[in-house]
């Protein structure tokens, strides 16, 4: 693993980046093959555990699940950023357990960088990340990791107003290359981000943000997760079951399968 060059693939990147940005999450080598094509960052949440595994919430991924999508997504993309979550409880206890479970993540799976969930409470961790070359998207707003699976829109306090403003600016200092704000309300995202220089990247955030994220399978209907911020753009459960009580029913009425599908 290079962190120089996985730093220098993310500036060329960006350079070249038109803005708005576009950014969706991946856990698989065949939607990572798509979504290469098309998106100017791949995301491997750690929604991965409610999206593919049916967990309650991100709280039960772990590192070794979030290693082996990340390998299975960054060797089948060759033109995106890949970034990976750094899952709930690899990197809140100590700079030293982050460092090293980030170049494990690093390291094993190919990605170019990791993102951390929260600002003012984790800066420290970032910027001894970021200082050692390592890579560093941040995440702000409505944390899921904090949340545990119960979402709730950001910003409707002064608290977490001062707390979104306090968290775009300390992560800026701390050398993340960029921040997802999620599910903030718009006129406080719009009143902080005029004032961040690195792309701040939207889910259910603000049309003002350098770019938009969303969890794949939400947009192709293939969760069950609904928010206000989520548009289906094609219901893929429907095609997928279509298809499946198709061969159900050609096998029991022995449609299928048929002279063309043996070896003879
Ligand atoms: O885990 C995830 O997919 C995310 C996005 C919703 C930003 O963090």
């Amino acid at each position: 693993m290079n962190l120089s060059k996985n730093k220098n693939f993310i500036v060329e990147k960006l350079k070249k980046v038109k803005f708005p940005m576009t950014c969706l999450t991946a856990y698989t080598a065949p939607m990572a093959r798509i979504v290469d094509r098309h998106a100017d960052l791949i995301l491997v949440g750690d929604s991965v555990g409610p999206v593919l595994y049916g967990f309650k919430s991100t709280r039960e991924v772990n590192l070794d699940m979030m290693i082996g999508h990340a390998k299975a997504v960054a060797k089948n993309s060759k033109n995106s950023i890949v970034v990976v979550d750094m899952p709930y409880g690899s990197y809140e206890s100590s700079q030293k357990k982050a460092y090293n479970n980030a170049i494990k993540i690093l390291d094993i799976s190919g990605a170019h960088a990791v993102k951390l969930e929260g600002g003012e409470s984790i800066w420290r961790t970032v910027e001894y990340l970021t200082k050692k070359n390592i890579s560093v998207m941040g995440h702000v707003g409505m944390l899921p990791q904090k949340f545990n699976g119960r979402y709730k829109v950001f910003g409707k306090t002064a608290k977490e107003k001062t707390r979104l403003k306090k968290d775009l600016n300390i992560l800026e200092k701390a050398g993340v290359f960029s921040i997802v704000i999620e599910c903030t309300l718009k006129p406080v995202v719009d009143e902080f981000i005029k004032n961040v220089k690195i792309p701040t990247i939207g889910i259910g955030a603000s049309d003002l943000c350098d770019g938009q994220i969303l969890v794949t399978e939400d947009l192709l209907g293939l969760a069950n997760f609904q928010s206000k911020f989520i548009k289906q753009y094609s219901k893929l459960d429907k095609i997928i079951e279509l298809s499946i009580k198709r061969f159900c029913n050609e096998v029991k009425k022995k449609k299928f399968p048929n002279k063309n599908n043996f070896y003879k």
